[in-house]
């Protein structure tokens, strides 16, 4: 952990256009500067740096952020690592925090994992440069297969000699603790408790992270003693800082590439990701044999949208990738597949052209992956009808699912080839499906509609009526109609109080300002498209752009005009209804600005865009980047007025539009929530949660009636 005073230290030496030209030429425009984006293919500059803001944004792809950030996406760095790579820039000296003894241990642990890894590493390639051993056998193996010395470098393969604890020997002699060479897999314990080398025999073939540590490593036996060896590989084991399915062979030479062409290859093994960069292919990564995890997709899914599929021209383990490739699909991806001539793997294939010609196959014979799916399972189903059928009504199926309709008509014109099928029918098979699909969700949200107001309708009658809520109508007459999912019921803590009791009611405040307990009926996921969600991250941005700006005056009981900031404005007028913002991160930073409420010299959005929180510095920069600026407004002299100038009027109207949206949003999942059965059936839990409803119903009404009395001000 890095202190914050350094931090500080580092953010204020680094100057973005500096950082930033590094890697991109940048040319003056007005007050900011212009270069291609280094995130995305492009002919014209659409990438954006401003040296007042500190901030840098490409107005194609989105990508930018604060000088952390755009070392973090180029260099594909954690914000820690960014950090240190602008202390070195900058030459300032990294003071590492103190680590509480827990994250000590963790963190010693995992490091010493990886300081072991670096060292077996280091190890096996100095055996393949400087020992006898490593360079008649080791080296004369991987030249012997066509490997350039460049290239052997790059990827630091190196060789273990055939004694089976060369390592072992050589790490203790060195002071490298056992039980660090057995937690990383690179030994193991014998019966008799002695160490013995996982790998021996073999070249080594190191797997590197996204930011280029060694995790594990892979043997392989040489051709010579294949013949006494079952296992071609052996593969370091899972251990705490490797899980096979969060890595990918070779994404760390790979990913800038990956970026530039906008497209990963998908190949097996480690000797195809070699070869095909060796003939110049860099934007290549290896599933090592087994199928694709969601995880690995997601990876190269932060690098661009397309994936071609390598296949060798036998076809062996096609089949058994579909389901992998499906995935995929499912996470949005365009998936294209490209078999080689018969009798090539992506790794022989290399060694016989060059990147161009390797390049201009792929171009030429990748199809997309249903075209390619629908031929592969129609050779299966042959002339048999009811299986075509089958096949056809699946394809069909899958293609519906597809969200872009232009994706979907192009599928259906590939499938219409390749079936032979008139284009007409498949069209008209996919607009039903999608008008089925359609349909369920309209009866879905109409029968939730008409339940949700027979509940309301129950809960005032009960609420006048003073009894408890009935329990939901049974559902076993309609039998059609799917259970409701179990709404989830939190608990309520002091808010249901009624109003009149006296305060020393209420539990001391804690010693230490936590954050407050935070009791919502609202899902915390999926509600970025809810109304109030948008508001909330409007009120965010206010806080964050304007945050020490003054909004108003109000005045105190001695009628003393004081100063309102737009902090204090919205901390004061969520307070006044008892609400909060729903997004965990939106309160932290909330509560953060109120702490600063009280220092002249706080600049939020200086605080917040170089906040040393990833999480927090990162949605400052989204949130104050200009795509975020609200439309521009004509004052009544047709002035354009910019959004600091009519604070006094846009701060509180976006407040009551919040407050009013999240009531409405927790009122209808209140209600949702009365109709779990668990609920239905406790009277005491059954009635709190109605006053609470009753309670937010009257804080509505108050919130109307205010805003009426508000609008006034508009004219
Ligand atoms: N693999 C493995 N263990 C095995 C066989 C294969 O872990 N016993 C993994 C390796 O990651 C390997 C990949 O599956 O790279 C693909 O296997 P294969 O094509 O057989 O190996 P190549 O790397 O192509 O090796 P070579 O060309 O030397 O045969
Ligand atoms: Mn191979």
């Amino acid at each position: 952990m890095i202190d914050q005073a350094t931090i500080d230290r580092i953010m204020d030496a680094a100057q973005i256009v500096d950082v930033v030209s590094e890697f991109v030429t940048l040319r003056r425009r007005g007050v900011n500067y212009v270069g291609l984006c280094p995130f995305h293919n492009e002919k014209t500059p659409s990438f954006s740096v401003s040296p007042s803001k500190g901030l840098c944004k490409c107005f194609s792809c989105g990508k930018g952020g604060n000088v952390v950030h755009f070392i973090m996406e180029h260099e594909q760095l954690n914000y820690y690592e960014a950090l240190k790579w602008l202390a070195r820039k900058y030459n300032i000296e990294v003071k590492e925090r103190e680590l509480s003894e827990e994250e000590k241990q963790a963190h010693s642990l995992r490091e010493s994992l990886f300081v072991v890894n670096q060292f077996a590493n280091q190890y096996f390639q100095e055996v393949l440069y400087h020992q006898l051993e490593g360079q008649r056998i080791g080296m004369t193996y991987l030249r012997g297969r066509g490997f350039r010395d460049d290239i052997i470098k790059k990827f630091q393969l190196g060789y273990s000699t055939d004694n089976r604890d060369a390592l072992a020997r050589t790490a203790l002699q060195k002071g490298f603790q056992e039980d660090y060479l057995v937690k990383t897999g690179l030994c193991y314990r014998k019966e008799d408790g002695s160490l013995r080398d996982r790998f021996w025999g073999r070249v080594i073939f190191p797997v590197h992270t996204l930011s280029g540590k060694v995790v594990a490593f892979g043997g392989r036996v040489l051709n010579a003693a294949t013949k006494n060896v079952q296992m071609k590989y052996v593969n370091s084991p899972e251990s705490e800082i490797y899980h096979k399915s969060r890595e990918l062979y070779g994404i760390y030479f790979a990913k800038q590439a990956i970026v530039r062409q906008d497209r990963c290859f998908l190949v097996e093994g480690y000797t195809d990701v070699i070869s095909m960069h060796q003939s110049g292919i860099e934007n290549v990564v290896a599933s090592s044999g087994t199928a694709l995890t969601p995880e690995q997709i997601r990876m190269i899914h932060r690098f661009t949208n397309n994936i071609t599929v390598l296949y060798d021209g036998d076809g062996a383990g096609i089949k058994a990738s579909i389901r992998g490739i499906d995935m995929l699909l499912e996470e949005g991806m365009n998936v294209k597949v490209c078999l080689l001539p018969d009798g090539d793997d992506p790794d022989s294939f290399a060694r016989k052209h060059n990147a161009t010609d390797y390049q201009a196959y792929i171009n030429e014979h990748e199809v997309d992956f249903i075209r390619f799916k629908s031929q592969l399972l129609l050779e299966e189903a042959g002339k048999d009808p009811i299986k075509r059928a089958a096949l056809i009504s699946s394809i069909v199926k899958s293609i519906s699912v597809i969200p872009d309709a232009i994706v979907r008509s192009v599928y259906i014109r590939e499938c219409s080839q390749s079936l032979q099928m008139e284009e007409k029918v498949l069209v008209e098979a996919t607009a039903k499906l999608i008008e089925q699909a359609r349909e369920n969700r309209y009866k879905e949200a109409q029968r939730r509609q008409n339940q949700e107001n027979r509940r309301a309708a129950q809960v005032a009658s009960a609420l006048a009526a003073g009894t408890p809520l009935p329990p939901t109508a049974p559902t076993s007459g309609t039998p059609t109609v799917p259970p409701l999912p179990e709404a989830p019921v939190p608990p309520i803590h002091g808010e249901v109080l009624p109003s009149d009791v006296p305060p020393a009611a209420f539990p001391p405040p804690p010693a230490v300002p936590e954050e407050e307990p935070y009791n919502s009926f609202i899902p915390q996921e999926g509600n970025e498209e809810k109304v109030f969600y948008a508001k909330e991250e409007e009120l965010v941005r206010m806080i964050i752009r304007y945050g020490e700006k003054m909004v108003c005056y109000i005045e105190t009981g001695e009628g003393e005009q004081v100063p309102l900031t737009v902090i204090q404005f919205i901390s004061e007028g969520l307070k006044e209804d008892d609400l909060q913002f729903h997004n965990a991160l939106h309160r932290h930073i909330l509560k953060e600005a109120e702490s600063h409420a009280a220092d002249p010299n706080f600049v939020a959005e200086r605080h917040f865009v170089n906040h040393p929180d990833p999480a927090v510095s990162t949605m400052a920069a989204e949130l104050v980047s200009d795509r975020y600026q609200l439309s521009k407004y004509h004052s009544k002299a047709q002035k354009i007025v910019s959004d600091e100038e009519r604070l006094y009027e846009l701060v509180p109207r976006l407040l009551i539009d919040f407050k009013m949206a999240i009531v409405d949003e927790e009122l209808k999942h209140i209600l949702h929530a009365l109709n779990n059965p668990s609920v239905a059936n406790d009277p005491q839990r059954c009635m709190e949660m109605m006053q609470r409803y009753k309670d937010l119903h009257d804080t509505q009404r108050m919130m109307a009636q205010r805003a009426g009395d508000r609008v006034v001000l508009k004219v």
